[in-house]
């Protein structure tokens, strides 16, 4: 069935609200997987006028252990169907005669690769494309930049942490030039957490969560798919307003109860999966135990500090850590119900 994109409405007024004003702070999307990020910058995107040059680089799909890769998701060498471009100025005008708003990375002239591609200076990388949006600045266009899975690029270090590096381009887009609009937008709360303590980024970056839908948003969106309040109370305590998993469940209406059970089961297995994995580390074991107890009672929790056992549900996905307010809940309704079955089954 095609599901079509649901409410949203005050994350993209506020999205259109930062647009709408002049390039200033950098803003990090944020929250639990599958909780609709990357569809609401779409959504937002797809309503901006032609006044705006939009680049969205998704990372998801790459594996970036080195410069060269990104280089490769950064950048591109031709543009609309497939016609190269030979000079700067030709990257200029198709980027303003264009209407297609999405492009696979700045496109980059022939020759020019050898000047701004350099193993050890991603500066040059950045320089270029400082070059490119104060050109369509000058012409009377609103660049806006979107990362998609910015945490992809990791600890890579290129004459310093590349992360820093992009960092530093982006204040120095956003806030000193004031040239395009950058939207980070990841998953990985622990880089969130990373990039809240950053030096270089205080003052300097919003936070923008995006959350699973709330219950009355949840209610509406099923309902527009036909579920009955039984169906939709059922939906709710298993899938809590996970978008991905309503989806899911509007597919599968004809055997709901059959479709939450099977994927209750199937997270039940994958979080034992990876607590058995560290069934040696017998400390690490069970603090990952005494922490995960705290959700027998609590649907979320204030976290003090953040230790081995937090960093590693974290990194298995099991729980999801919002540094703003410092909550840590599991990733979803699914989550809660899977960790309680499996305390159950590891201490009993
Ligand atoms: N507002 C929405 N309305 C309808 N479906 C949505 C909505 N947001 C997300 N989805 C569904 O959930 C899936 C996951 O959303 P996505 O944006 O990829 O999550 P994230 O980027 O946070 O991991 C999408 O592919 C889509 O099917
Ligand atoms: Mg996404």
């Amino acid at each position: 069935m095609e599901i079509e994109f649901h409410d949203r409405n005050r994350e993209i007024h506020e999205i259109m609200r930062i647009l709408n004003s002049r390039p200033d702070l950098i803003t990090f999307v944020y929250g639990p997987i599958n909780s609709g990020k990357s569809s609401v910058m779409d959504e937002a995107v797809n309503r901006l006028s032609n006044d705006y040059v939009v680049f969205f680089i998704d990372l998801r799909a790459h594996v970036v252990t080195n410069i060269d890769e990104f280089y490769d998701v950064l950048f591109s060498y031709e543009i609309g169907l497939k016609k190269k471009v030979a000079k700067f100025s030709d990257v200029i005008s198709s980027l303003l005669s264009s209407t297609v708003r999405f492009y696979s990375g700045f496109p980059l002239p022939e020759n020019l690769v050898g000047k701004v591609l350099k193993k050890d200076k991603p500066k040059n990388a950045f320089t270029y494309i400082f070059n490119i949006l104060q050109e369509l600045k000058s012409r009377g266009k609103i660049p806006v930049i979107i990362l998609d899975e910015l945490q992809v690029i990791g600890d890579l270090k290129i004459d310093g942490l590349l992360t820093y590096e992009l960092f530093n381009f982006f204040v120095t887009i956003s806030k000193r030039f004031h040239l395009a609009h950058v939207f980070a937008i990841t998953s990985d709360s622990l880089f969130i957490e990373k990039v809240f303590n950053e030096a270089v980024l205080h003052g300097r970056c919003r936070y923008f969560l995006v959350d699973d839908f709330d219950y009355d948003t949840t209610k509406e969106f099923l309902e527009k798919y036909g579920f009955n309040q039984k169906e939709i109370d059922l939906t709710w305590n298993y899938f809590g307003g996970k978008p991905v998993y309503l989806v899911e469940a509007i597919n599968n209406r004809d055997r709901l109860r059959e479709f939450c059970e099977e994927n209750l089961k199937l997270r039940v297995s994958q979080t034992l999966d990876a607590i058995y994995e560290i069934e040696e580390n017998e400390k690490l074991f069970n603090s990952v135990i005494d922490l995960l107890k705290n959700f027998i009672d609590n649907e979320k929790i204030r976290y003090k500090k953040i230790d081995e056992a937090l960093r590693f549900c974290v990194r298995k996905n099991i729980l999801f850590l919002e540094p703003v307010n410092r909550i840590l809940k599991p990733q979803s309704q699914l989550d809660l119900l899977a960790i309680r079955k499996v305390l159950n089954e590891i201490t009993s």
